[in-house]
């Protein structure tokens, strides 16, 4: 549990939040490259930390991120035409570059210097990884930029699903570190079968209600025994399981790292290894960026995007709307199907990020967690709060913000899963360099 105080601390992250103020002294994933497919293109809404901007890429190709409202008289920027130099609003014919600095101002008669007086809102990008990052803090506190390990080199193949939770970001966090859930809600996709590792994926359509394959688990055992590491960077953790075969001198090994604020990598499978990025909107909404990638060493080699949003629920146009809302929600249960639940389906539910959105969810916009009664299970999620809120604090108080100014993490820490001898440490496992893969194919879904 955690006191109503610690729990805004943890949550709030909107106007002049502290978690909010720590947040913006990192990189922030704001959406997908694909989102922005043309040069010159249609301008998309990106809602960052409590405020409305747009990203939009020019003709030259560079994508840039604005304060939504224009400083004349406040007209949306999402109907500004994409021209050589900057956007355009179309009301009074106001023109921004990517860096905010007013280049035409055709309103004002010659001579006027408004335009030198009056900048939109602008905020550095990067692009890297399939995604466009922004940075929203204080120019001089600039961190380094880390580009996740896919852009690095090698040859790869990368798929990403979007959907907008409504929830609180933690509670998205915390669904991403909660390994015994796994076991239950997404038992549909989850099967057990002996062998070394999260080996197979099969294509399956199970009840008419799961997603497009099973991953099959070596162990049955429901009740994850959890240890965790704090990091300068944030934390990893272990869920170890009995594996079906060789229990006596094996475990079931599933580590997960937290990569503080945004992100997690999730325990991969033979086919590809796992990123979530967790981008809070506001106090009550958040960007899901779920991404799947593989470079050609792995047997299975990736899975294909459309693939991939199917089985996580999250098909543009049939699950999710063209602004990635889910249409699945509270008002209509998530669609549940409980005939499909009479017939085997445990969840009711189809795919496994539908299964994880309900109940985040249904958790309430920001949960009481003064209510709650946590257990074994639940000692990740019981650390993680304790950490942040420790750092938000002293963040507060001068420190410098959790997970920015270390060193590099992405090239040199994996999530892992495999069964392991009992007398291998964990804490070994998934560190090292990261194998390099192709930039050029950093893109391709
Ligand atoms: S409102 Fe944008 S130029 Fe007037
Ligand atoms: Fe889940």
């Amino acid at each position: 549990m955690l006191t109503p105080q610690d729990n805004e601390l943890l949550c709030r992250i909107e106007n002049n939040a502290a978690m909010g103020r720590m947040m913006r002294r990192h990189w922030i994933p704001a959406c997908m490259s694909q989102e922005l497919p043309e040069p010159g293109g249609e301008p998309i809404r990106v809602r960052l930390l409590g405020e409305c901007l747009v990203a939009f890429r020019d003709p030259q190709g560079q994508v840039g991120i604005l304060a939504e409202a224009c400083p004349h008289r406040r007209a949306s920027l999402l109907y500004a035409r994409n021209e050589d130099g900057g956007l355009r609003c179309l009301y009074h014919g106001w023109k921004f570059s990517r860096n905010g600095t007013i280049v035409d101002m055709p309103s004002e008669p010659p001579g006027s210097n408004v335009a030198t007086e009056v900048k939109q809102r602008a905020y550095p990008v990067k692009e890297a990884g399939g995604m466009v990052w922004a940075y929203m803090g204080e120019a001089q506190s600039e961190p380094v930029f880390d580009p996740p390990v896919f852009t690095v080199g090698g040859n790869v193949k990368l798929s990403i699903s979007k959907v907008i939770v409504d929830a609180n970001w933690a509670q998205v966090i915390e669904g991403g570190i909660d390994s015994s859930h796994s076991s239950s809600l997404h038992s549909d996709e989850m099967r057990s079968a002996a062998g070394l590792g999260s080996a197979a994926v099969v294509m399956n359509e199970r009840h008419g209600v799961s997603g497009a394959f099973t991953i099959n688990r070596p162990s049955v055992d429901k009740a994850p025994r959890l240890k965790v590491q704090i990091t300068d960077y944030g934390m990893r953790y272990v869920a170890m399981r009995h594996p079906i075969e060789q229990a006596d001198t094996h475990e079931y090994a599933r580590v997960t790292v937290y990569i503080a604020p945004f992100t997690l990598l999730t325990p991969p499978n033979a086919s590809f290894s796992l990123v979530q990025y967790v981008t809070p909107m506001d106090d009550t909404h958040t960007m899901f960026h779920f991404v799947a990638w593989s470079d050609d060493s792995l047997p299975g080699h990736g899975i294909d995007q459309e693939v991939w949003r199917t089985r996580s629920g999250s098909r543009v146009g049939i699950d999710v709307d063209k602004n990635y809302r889910n249409l699945r929600t509270l008002e209509n249960r998530h669609l549940q199907d409980r005939q499909a639940m009479k017939e085997g389906s445990f969840s009711g539910i189809r795919g496994t990020g539908n299964q994880d959105i309900a109940m985040w969810e249904s958790m309430g916009c920001i949960t009481d967690r003064a209510g709650e009664w946590l257990v074994s299970g639940d000692v990740a999620v019981a650390r993680f709060r304790r950490m942040m809120v420790t750092a938000v604090r002293a963040f507060d108080n001068g420190q410098p913000p959790i997970g920015a100014g270390s060193a590099p993490v992405f090239s040199e820490i994996r999530a892992f899963e495999g069964v392991i001898p009992k007398t291998q440490d964990w804490h070994s496992l998934g560190l090292g360099p990261v194998p390099a893969i192709h930039p050029e194919k950093a893109l391709g879904c």
